[in-house]
Parts: C-alpha cells; sequence; structure tokens
C-alpha cells in the first residue's frame, strides 16, 4: 500500500537539508521498490509570504490526512514583524497542537567519530545515547491566557500560562516508561515541583503511574535546573528523560550540543495510537531552527533531517532495516571524515550539505543492495 509523505521544507536551511532527503526517498521508490508518494505544501514564512499565514488550512487538511509528515525548519529576520498570530513558528505550532503530537522523541547520540566535536571532553560524550522525551502540545506554550494587557498606568503585563492536566503527564510518563523497556530500563523525570503547582502534580502523576503500571523500570527525579547542570556535567548518567514543554525545549538545544552540533539532532512527533487502526500521527523534524546565518549557502549539515527522516522509517513504517541502515550511513560517513562545517575537525574533509547528502545515500544504497 502506498505511504502518504507530506513535505513541509518550511524557511532557511530547512529547504537544503530536505533536498537530501528528497533524493533518499527518490533512491528508495525506485531501486528499493518502496512505495512512497510525496507531496508538497508551505508553512513558515513562505506560506506566510504566499497566503498571509503560517500555514494554509488546505496544507494542515494534507497533513492531517498524510501517513507522516516531514517538516524541514520555519522562520527568520524577513518575518520578524509580522503580527505574532501568522509569525512562521506559529505553523509548526498549529501543526503540534492540531495533529495532536503530544510526545516529541528526541534522541541525543553521540557517534564515536563526533566525540572531539563536542564542547565536552571525548570521554564525557563518547557513546552517548540518551533519549528525551518531551511533552509537546501542553504546558505554557499553549495555556490560556496568553496575552499582553494595558494596566493603564503605563505599564503593560505579559501573560504565559502554564497547565497541566493528570491525563497529559499520565500519558507522555507512559510513552517514557514504554521506551525505557526498550532501552536502558531508566527513566528520569525533570520539573520544578520546589517552585511549580504543575510541576508538584507532574512529579505526583509520575510515580503514581509507575507504581502502578511500570515498577520494573528505574525511576528517578530531578529538577529540571539540576537536569540541565548534569546534562553538562556527567550526561552519559541518562537513558531516559521526561519533561514538559518548555523544559524540554531548552534541554533538548543542550544535548544537542553535546552530540557535536544542533544540526544532527533529529526528533519524532508522535500522537496517540488510533483505537482502530492502531496507526499514530506523526510528523518528524529536525531540532534544530532555519539557521538564518548559515542559510543559501549550501553548508547546513543536513543530518538532523536524515536521521528525523530514519526515525519515520523506524516509528510510521516499521521499516526497521531500512532505518538501520540510514543511521550505519550516516555513522560510516562520519567515520571516513566527511563533514559539514559545524562538525569539521582536524584531519576530516569539509563538504557542502550536497556532498555530504550523496556520500549517505551512497552508503545506504551499498548497505540495501
Ligand atoms: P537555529 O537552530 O536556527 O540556529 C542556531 C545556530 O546553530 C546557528 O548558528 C546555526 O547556523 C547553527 N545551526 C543550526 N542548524 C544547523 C545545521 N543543520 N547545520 C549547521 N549549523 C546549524 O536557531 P536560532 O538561530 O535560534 O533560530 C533561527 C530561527 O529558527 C528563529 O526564527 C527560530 O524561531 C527558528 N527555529 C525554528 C525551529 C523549527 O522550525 N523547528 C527550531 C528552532 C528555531
Ligand atoms: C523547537 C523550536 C520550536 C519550539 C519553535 C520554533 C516554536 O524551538 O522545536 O525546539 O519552541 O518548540
Ligand atoms: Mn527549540
Amino acid at each position: 500500500m502506498a505511504k502518504h509523505l507530506f513535505l513541509l521544507p518550511g524557511d532557511g536551511i530547512g529547504q537544503e537539508a530536505m533536498g537530501e532527503v528528497r533524493k533518499i526517498i527518490a533512491h528508495m521508490n525506485d531501486a528499493m521498490s518502496a512505495d512512497f508518494v510525496t507531496d508538497e505544501g508551505l508553512v513558515g514564512g513562505c506560506a506566510y509570504d504566499a497566503h498571509g499565514a503560517a500555514i494554509s488550512d488546505a496544507d494542515m487538511e494534507k497533513a492531517m490526512a498524510a501517513d507522516a509528515v516531514l517538516f524541514g525548519a520555519v522562520g527568520g529576520p524577513k518575518w520578524d514583524s509580522v503580527p505574532y498570530e501568522v509569525r512562521p513558528e506559529a505553523g509548526l505550532l498549529r501543526l503540534r497542537k492540531d495533529m495532536e503530537l503530544f510526545a516529541n522523541l528526541r534522541p541525543a547520540i553521540c557517534y564515536p567519530a563526533l566525540a572531539a566535536a563536542s564542547s565536552l571532553k571525548p570521554e564525557l560524550v563518547d557513546g552517548l545515547d540518551i533519549l528525551i522525551i518531551r511533552e509537546l502540545t501542553g504546558g505554557v506554550y499553549f495555556g490560556e491566557p496568553k496575552e499582553i494587557i494595558d494596566l493603564g498606568n503605563g505599564q503593560k503585563r505579559g501573560i504565559d500560562t502554564q497547565i497541566y492536566d493528570t491525563y497529559e503527564i499520565e500519558r507522555i510518563a507512559g510513552v517514557a516508561f514504554e521506551l525505557a523497556r526498550t532501552r536502558k530500563n531508566a527513566v528520569c523525570s525533570m520539573e520544578k515541583r520546589n517552585v511549580m503547582k504543575s510541576g508538584v502534580l507532574w512529579n505526583q502523576v509520575v510515580t503514581e503511574i509507575h507504581k502502578a503500571k511500570y515498577s520494573d523500570v528505574k525511576l528517578d527525579h530531578m529538577l529540571a535546573d539540576a537536569g540541565g547542570m548534569q546534562l553538562v556535567r556527567a550526561p552519559k548518567q541518562f537513558d531516559v528523560i521526561v519533561t514538559d514543554n518548555l523544559f524540554g525545549d531548552m534541554l533538548s538545544d543542550v544535548a544537542a550540543m553535546l552530540t557535536g552540533s544542533l544540526g544532527m539532532l533529529p526528533s519524532a512527533s508522535l500522537g496517540a495510537p488510533d483505537g482502530k487502526t492502531g496507526k499514530r500521527k506523526a510528523l518528524y523534524e529536525p531540532v534544530h531552527g532555519s539557521a538564518p546565518d548559515i542559510a543559501g549557502k549550501g553548508i547546513a549539515n543536513p543530518i538532523a533531517m536524515i536521521a528525523s527522516f530514519a526515525m519515520c522509517l523506524r516509528y510510521s513504517f516499521n521499516m526497521i532495516t531500512e532505518a538501520d541502515n540510514l543511521e550505519k550511513a550516516i555513522a560510516t560517513v562520519l567515520d571516513q571524515g566527511i563533514r559539514t562545517g559545524d562538525i569539521m575537525a582536524d584531519g576530516c574533509r569539509q563538504v557542502g550539505t550536497g556532498d555530504i547528502g550523496d556520500a549517505i545515500l551512497k552508503e545506504f544504497a551499498g548497505l540495501s543492495a
């Protein structure tokens, strides 16, 4: 049965990185009899330029109907002054909310060849393999009220609201415990129960569901600020980290640098399995943004985007061998010393986006032949 992929490359380096995934999809259709059917839409600043919204209703419908969405990146200085409601980032937030993609999986894996590219000492990150599970449809990102009000005395007040309900915490903790069982069986839950009521509830609900259903998994709790510190002090102590939307955003950028570059970190955003078919809505996106400083130069690292497609093969289509092979191809190319500028090291060969994409495709084709 045809597998429908909806591609939303977005702005800046999102376009460049998606180009490398298109090549891989074309190869899989031509040489490996895969049956991907692709369609493309606009999201972010380019969508705003075309129709005054960060994503059109028509593209939103296509995203909802697709088997999986591949997303590049959005944003850039060109749209700094557009109204808040239609800023490029609003397109991504709408996709996450309307598709109910509550579980964001952000693996931070340090490929052996890149241990020296991390800002930490190689021995701290060599062999690193952690999975950050970020709650993606709740918390302060979406809580109401969310506004700036005029206090009438020359002062204004900016308001964001952090809200978490039991069911939201339960379902994200469930994803963390289930995935931990397939890994090193350890979950660290991060919140700030010392300051935030939502943190107190988060801690209680995670503890309760652990006791009721997942007591075989090792569970620790950490205050999120201390968690950030531990991530750069001794990152290998973690297996799965589960945390809220905002803490997860920040902690995953921290974790990205452990792996050498933001250009290395993929992610999967998943909904709940459908009661009848078991299928999940899913969107796959690199953790990095549109990188306006390097956009259009052909030097962006496409690995986060390619690795996001590998996650798509694994989680949406159960194409485990193909996903493993694509990840192996990335590792091999890094072992060969082929690098983009962000992960460049002594003795390596610096190439552009298209060249490293081609090298990965060549290795992948060899493994799949
Ligand atoms: P960014 O991730 O775009 O860039 C941060 C730094 O990392 C830059 O120096 C950039 O050159 C570098 N970098 C990022 N990805 C890279 C890659 N693949 N290869 C090489 N270098 C890479 O973050 P920012 O500068 O804070 O944000 C720029 C814009 O992107 C903003 O509008 C922001 O809102 C948006 N943003 C979008 C997403 C997304 O679409 N998912 C994520 C983060 C930021
Ligand atoms: C991310 C990004 C987004 C977020 C922005 C672009 C809305 O930083 O995916 O990490 O804050 O979630
Ligand atoms: Mn972020």
